[in-house]
């Protein structure tokens, strides 16, 4: 005699509790909807996403379509290939001044986001709290959250310039802290770490046992006189810092996933483990082009920053003409974090607003923790005409507002 069948159980019985109670990536959802309203035929201008407006250069396509056709189409080493983890040992050697094993000090993985999910399940459980200055990128709290820890966020001030110091780390210190993450140049703010921060930040580290996680993805995109000093180069920090970066934005790689992380092989050795049991490796001939773009010619990434660099100041020298907006010319990275607060509007509110009446779509501040509240983020990897264009939009909705 069969046995009855079970009734199934309504769908969200099946979901765990830890993906339940996960919002999707705000920032995805702002270009979602952008796309969204385009399908509909509207003519919306997105500035939601974090995607250089370059294609990738031509020598870096071909290393990838050479490597396929020369049949290069199977797994590979989990860590990644041996080419790639040399050059990105090299790579470290010569831009930054760490010294990193390319047989046990690194992990090739398929985007920079795949290896500090990685780091998060591997270094992250029930009763880890980790110190996430904000505002921040959308994703480091939510991975905490997923591994089973507790995300404690550093508020950061904007009246003084997002500034990290030893007493914004101190009062937020949990007795179960035990990482700090780091992100120079910031996602969105812009900010780059100077000395005398990473001077502070070290010494908190060491003075606290923390193991410190560095999301470096924007170094090369720095204006100014800002320079990038990765925090595993001071004293002592080399034995206690992960560095996770990838090539998304240096060479306008998004869609080719492709980041590492790199640090003291015997947590490397760790991390192996989860991304061998997840992804197994990146792609193969993604990673031949990899090799070509680290040890290639590297003027392309000026030229792109230059770009950026004179998109920088249009934007700023437009929205700063606004009643109640303030841009600031950002040190890094290429986004414009713009202060609305004396507009009085919250950030989703202005966000819509752009969105339903100028056809821009915008990231709202609040998205990158409580302490990005009366901001709003705009890429300006974006083409100068659209540009101009969104800049014109928003000026014409601010002002409408305002009338
Ligand atoms: C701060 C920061 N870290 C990491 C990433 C992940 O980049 P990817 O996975 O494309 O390497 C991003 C992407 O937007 C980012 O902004």
């Amino acid at each position: 005699m069969s046995s009855p069948t079970k009734t199934l159980a309504p769908m969200s019985g099946f979901v765990s509790d830890r993906v339940r109670t996960l919002a999707p990536s705000p920032t995805l959802a702002v270009s979602d909807r952008a796309r969204e309203m385009k399908a509909q035929g509207i003519d919306v201008i997105d500035l939601g996403g974090g995607d250089p407006d370059f294609i990738t250069p031509e020598h870096i396509r071909l290393a990838a379509t050479n490597a396929m056709n020369a049949g290069e189409t199977h797994y590979v080493a989990s860590a990644g290939i041996p080419a790639l983890r040399e050059a990105i040992a090299e790579k470290l050697r010569v831009d930054n001044g760490i010294t990193v094993d390319p047989r046990g000090g690194v992990v090739v993985t398929p985007g920079g986001k795949q290896a500090l999910f990685e780091a998060a399940l591997t270094f992250v459980e029930p009763g880890v709290d980790v110190l996430i200055p904000e505002p921040a990128w959308v994703s480091y709290a939510p991975m905490v959250e997923l591994a089973g820890g507790t995300a404690i966020p550093v508020p950061l001030d904007p009246d003084d310039n997002w500034r990290l110091t030893r007493a914004n780390l101190t009062s937020a210190l949990t007795p179960a802290t035990r990482i700090l993450l780091l992100n120079s140049p910031n996602n969105p703010t812009g900010r780059v770490l100077d000395d005398r921060e990473l001077g502070d930040i070290a010494s908190f580290a060491l003075d606290h046992g923390l193991l410190v996680f560095s999301d470096e993805m924007y170094e090369k995109i720095l204006y100014d006189e800002n320079r990038h000093t990765s925090i595993a180069t001071l004293p002592g920090m080399a034995e206690r810092t992960l560095i996770f970066n990838g090539l998304s934005k240096a060479y306008a790689m998004t869609g080719w996933r492709l980041g590492y992380v790199a640090g003291p092989p015997a947590f490397i050795q760790q991390i192996e483990k989860v991304h061998s049991h997840s992804v197994t490796c990146a792609t193969s001939f993604v990673q031949r082009a990899g090799v070509v773009a680290l040890s290639g010619p590297q003027n392309f990434i000026d030229e792109m920053v230059q770009a950026w660099d004179r998109r920088r100041r249009a934007v700023a020298a437009d929205l700063n003409l606004l009643p109640g907006v303030l841009c600031p010319l950002v040190e890094g990275a290429f986004y414009a974090f713009v202060d609305i607060r004396k507009t009085g509007m919250p950030s989703v509110a202005a966000a819509d607003l752009l969105l339903q009446e100028a056809h821009v779509a915008v990231t709202p501040g609040v998205a990158f923790g409580a302490a990005g509240e009366g901001h709003l983020r705009l890429s300006f990897a974006t083409s100068d005409e659209l540009l101009e264009e969104a800049v014109d939009r928003i000026g014409n909705a601010f002002g409408r507002r305002a009338a």
